[in-house]
C-alpha cells in the first residue's frame, strides 16, 4: 500500500495528541482510503528543517498556532503545491483571504474544522450541508475556555482565577489564556464563520469583541435567579443590507438551545429562512477532540469528497430495542 506523507508542525497538546490518534486509526484510514498515513517529518520550536519536512510529504498539518511563522509555512506549503490542515484560527481571521487565494492558485485543499468549535463539525456544515442556505444569522459559543469558567462560576461558585487555572491545567486555554478571556478568540472564530456563512470576507479587526474578565459571581447568580443563563455569545447576523459580526456576555433564556450548553462545549445556532434553525454542539477545546477534527480533515484531503468506499469494519448489529430510554445529559 502506497504511504500519504504527512509533515506536522507542531508539537503541542493538540500536535501530539494527534501523532497518537494517527498512529492508533492509520490501519483504518488505510482501509477507507487506500493509502497509509505517516508522519513524515516534524517541526518543533527547537529542531527539523521546512524545507525537508516539505520536501518529504504530501500533505502539512500546521498545529504551531499564532501568525509568524505559521503564515509563511502554510503559503510555501501550497505553493509547493501541497494539501493544508490547520486548526489556526487567528491565522485565519486575519490573513484567511491570502492563504484562500494561495490554495485556489495552486488546486490544494486548505482545511481548518479544528480552528472553529473544536471537533463540533460546523466549518463543513456552513461549507457543504449548507452551501445552498441563505444564512440569516449564527450564533455561537465558541471558546471552551471561558465556556468552562462560567459554568464553573455558576455551579460551583468558583472565583474567576481558580476556574481559569483549572481550565489551564485541563489542556483548554491557549497557551496565553488573555486571547480566551478577551473574547479574541472567539472572535477570530466568529470571523472565519461568518466568512462562510455570508460569504464575504471579514477579519479578525472587524470583529466587536468584549471578554468575562468583569464578570462576578454575582452577575451569574443574578442570571440564575432570573432563570437565565449568562454566556460568552458571539454573532453575525444580517443587518440593513450588511453583516454584524460581534462577541460579548449575554443573558440567554433557559429554553435556549446554547443556555445549557455547559463546560468545554461549543455549540452554534444558524438560521436561515429556509431550513429554520439547527444547532451543533459538542467538546469544542481539548487535545484529543480538537485532534479528532485534524485527523477527520486529513482524511477527506486524501479522497475525494463524498466517496463511497469498501466498509473497514464489519461489526455485528445488536437487536436490543427498547421501548423506552433516557438520555444521559
Ligand atoms: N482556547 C480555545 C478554547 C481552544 O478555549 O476554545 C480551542 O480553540
Amino acid at each position: 500500500q502506497q504511504t500519504f506523507r504527512i509533515g506536522l508542525l507542531g508539537r503541542g497538546t493538540v500536535g501530539g495528541a494527534f501523532a497518537d490518534l494517527l498512529e492508533q486509526r492509520a490501519g483504518h484510514v488505510a482501509a477507507v482510503t487506500g493509502l497509509r498515513p505517516r508522519i513524515t517529518g516534524v517541526l518543533r520550536r527547537s529542531e527539523g528543517d521546512f524545507d525537508q519536512i516539505l520536501a518529504d510529504s504530501d500533505l502539512v498539518v500546521e498545529l504551531i498556532g499564532g501568525l509568524d511563522p505559521a503564515r509563511d509555512y502554510v503559503q510555501r506549503a501550497m505553493a509547493a503545491g501541497k494539501h493544508v490542515v490547520t486548526a489556526n484560527k487567528q491565522l485565519l481571521a486575519e490573513h484567511g483571504e491570502e492563504l484562500w487565494a494561495t490554495a485556489r492558485e495552486h488546486g490544494v485543499q486548505l482545511r481548518f474544522e479544528a480552528a472553529v468549535g473544536g471537533v463540533v463539525p460546523v466549518v463543513r456544515v456552513l461549507q457543504e450541508s449548507l452551501a445552498g442556505a441563505h444564512v440569516e444569522r449564527l450564533h455561537g459559543i465558541v471558546n471552551g475556555t471561558t465556556n468552562f469558567i462560567l459554568t464553573r462560576m455558576a455551579d460551583t461558585g468558583a472565583s474567576y482565577a481558580d476556574a481559569l487555572a483549572e481550565a489551564q491545567r485541563l489542556g483548554y486555554a491557549e497557551a496565553d489564556p488573555t486571547d480566551d478571556v478577551t473574547g479574541k478568540d472567539a472572535a477570530a472564530k466568529m470571523a472565519i464563520l461568518a466568512r462562510l456563512a455570508f460569504d464575504t470576507p471579514v477579519s479578525l479587526a472587524q470583529v466587536r469583541y468584549e471578554g468575562i474578565e468583569h464578570l462576578t459571581a454575582d452577575d451569574l447568580e443574578y442570571a440564575r435567579e432570573l432563570g437565565l443563563g449568562l454566556k460568552l455569545i458571539g454573532t453575525a447576523e444580517r443587518v440593513d443590507g450588511g453583516l454584524s459580526v460581534r462577541v460579548h456576555p449575554a443573558f440567554l433564556y433557559g429554553a435556549h438551545p446554547l443556555a445549557s450548553v455547559n463546560g468545554p462545549f461549543n455549540a452554534v445556532t444558524i438560521e436561515s429562512e429556509a431550513i429554520t434553525e439547527i444547532t451543533l454542539s459538542g467538546p469544542g477545546a481539548g487535545g484529543p477532540q480538537t485532534a479528532s477534527a485534524v485527523l477527520g480533515d486529513v482524511v477527506s484531503a486524501m479522497i475525494p469528497p463524498a466517496s463511497t468506499h469498501e466498509p473497514s469494519e464489519r461489526l455485528e448489529l445488536v437487536d436490543d430495542v427498547v421501548s423506552a430510554f433516557y438520555l444521559h445529559v
